[in-house]
């Protein structure tokens, strides 16, 4: 049950509009050329602009979604300052910290870094707005205009209209149309930051993603200092670029190119472990898989993943166990993506069957080959996108093998050829 809000009802009869004011349809031809051209504006970071299609689209309203502790609020901080060191104005809702703490992460953030001076001097543009009522938050907003503007978060809002709890879905939705609304008004970019749980279940951040015009998830290991930006939904881009940012003391920094940090802490010679070359987006990455087969004592074998989806674990030792005759069904299976890096292309579903392999076998696979292919129910390595780029890419990292669907035809075929004697 979703507490709404009571709107007066309108009081026109059908077709009183078209008759009094004149209808508003208009005729493809009639529609004026004078449109504002869609106005890209620089985040200051090359990973951030790429995700987002080009940069921000001004008066566009963008989700940032993702776990707590993930970096939102680190990396909007950064958004703002750049933003505000460029002399436009830029509101920061805060309803999560006081305005104490974002002047100590700010000062963090910018030392000994060019925007320190500007934020120095009298362009300072960066204002806080510690406020947890959305129709207060409008009013400010309409008072001070600024070009830009971070909410953080969603969840902590909420409107004297409604009853319900901030955090609710009625709030957080109301909230979120009265923000919209503001933004396309006043033409202000606006950045509202989601929370979700693990599961990824919360309504919150979900009711909003038919509302906003980008949708951006950031994900990462919490113990890991890799952190990817991907869109879900862009209006005004693509949405399969990845931004990769690295989380330091100084905040999140662009990894320019990440094709080989995930492959970096490989370990030679040991059982268990298969690169994949995947694709983001444009650019390609080389990704380590690893995978841990042991003999089970549970009645019900254990089949646990990190950074690929269990389905996609259950589905390659099914086939592993049919088509090339490893038992697998009383061993517990363990799969691990390392950095981090959450795998979601089916290119890397060969990696991933042959790190099982190779730790079942308990024989590693060459340290200078990668894999790249789809796995199919039948056994068969199906084609991929991009090969060309993707073996190229392996080579320069220094993988002078590649195997996939145009050097072999089945998993059978490429656990003969890695594993047999
Ligand atoms: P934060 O942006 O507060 O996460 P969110 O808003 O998504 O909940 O960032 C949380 C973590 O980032 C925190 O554990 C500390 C770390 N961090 C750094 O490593 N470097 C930094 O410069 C900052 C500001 C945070
Ligand atoms: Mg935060």
């Amino acid at each position: 049950m979703v507490e709404e809000v009571k709107t007066e009802v309108r009081g026109n009869k059908r077709g009183t509009r078209a008759t009094q004011g004149g209808s508003r349809v208009v005729k493809l031809s009639e529609v004026s050329r004078d449109v504002k051209n869609e106005v890209r504006v620089t985040t200051g970071s090359d990973e951030l602009n790429r995700v987002l299609g080009g940069g921000m689209v001004s008066g566009s309203v963008v989700l940032v979604a993702g776990e707590p502790g993930v970096g939102k609020s680190t990396l909007l901080t950064q958004l703002a300052i750049h933003v505000g060191s460029k002399t436009s104005s830029v509101l920061y809702v805060c309803g999560e910290e006081s305005v104490e703490q974002i002047k100590l992460r700010v000062e963090r953030l910018t030392r000994g870094k060019k925007e320190e001076a500007a934020l120095k001097n009298e362009a300072e543009n960066l204002y806080f707005l510690p406020e947890l009522n959305v129709d207060q938050i409008v009013m400010e907003a309409e008072a001070l205009k600024p070009t830009f503007m971070v909410v953080d978060s969603i969840q902590t809002l909420s409107t004297g209209d409604l009853t319900g709890m901030a955090g609710s879905v009625g709030q957080v939705r109301e909230s979120a149309l009265r923000l919209i609304e503001l933004a396309k008004r006043e033409n202000i970019t606006t950045f509202i930051v989601g929370h979700v749980t693990k599961e990824g279940t919360i309504a919150g951040p979900k009711v909003l993603e038919h509302m906003v015009d980008v949708v951006l998830n950031l994900t990462g290991d919490e113990d890991r200092q890799w952190r990817f930006a991907k869109t879900q939904k862009n209006r005004f881009g693509p949405i399969d670029e990845v931004g990769v940012f690295e989380m330091t003391e100084k905040g999140m920094e662009d990894v320019a190119n990440p094709s080989g940090v995930f492959v970096e802490e490989v370990q030679s010679g040991v059982p268990g472990s298969a690169v994949a070359c995947l694709m983001e987006g444009t650019r390609p990455v080389l990704v380590e898989i690893q995978a841990l087969v042991v003999e089970s004592t549970l009645a019900m074998p254990r089949r646990v993943v990190n950074g690929v989806s269990l389905n996609k674990l259950q589905v390659l030792s099914a086939v592993l166990q049919k088509r090339c005759g490893l038992s697998l069904g009383t061993r517990d299976i363990f799969v691990n993506v390392a950095g981090g890096y959450r795998v979601t292309e089916p290119a890397a579903d060969l990696a991933i069957a042959m790190a099982i392999a190779s730790s079942y076998y308990n024989k590693a696979i060459d340290p200078g080959v990668a894999l790249v292919g789809e796995v199919g129910l039948l056994g068969e390595v199906r084609r991929v996108g991009m090969v060309k780029r993707r073996k190229t890419e392996a080579k320069k990292l220094g993988f002078a093998r590649v195997i996939g669907p145009e050097e072999e035809k089945t998993a059978r075929s490429v656990v003969k050829k890695l594993f047999a004697k």
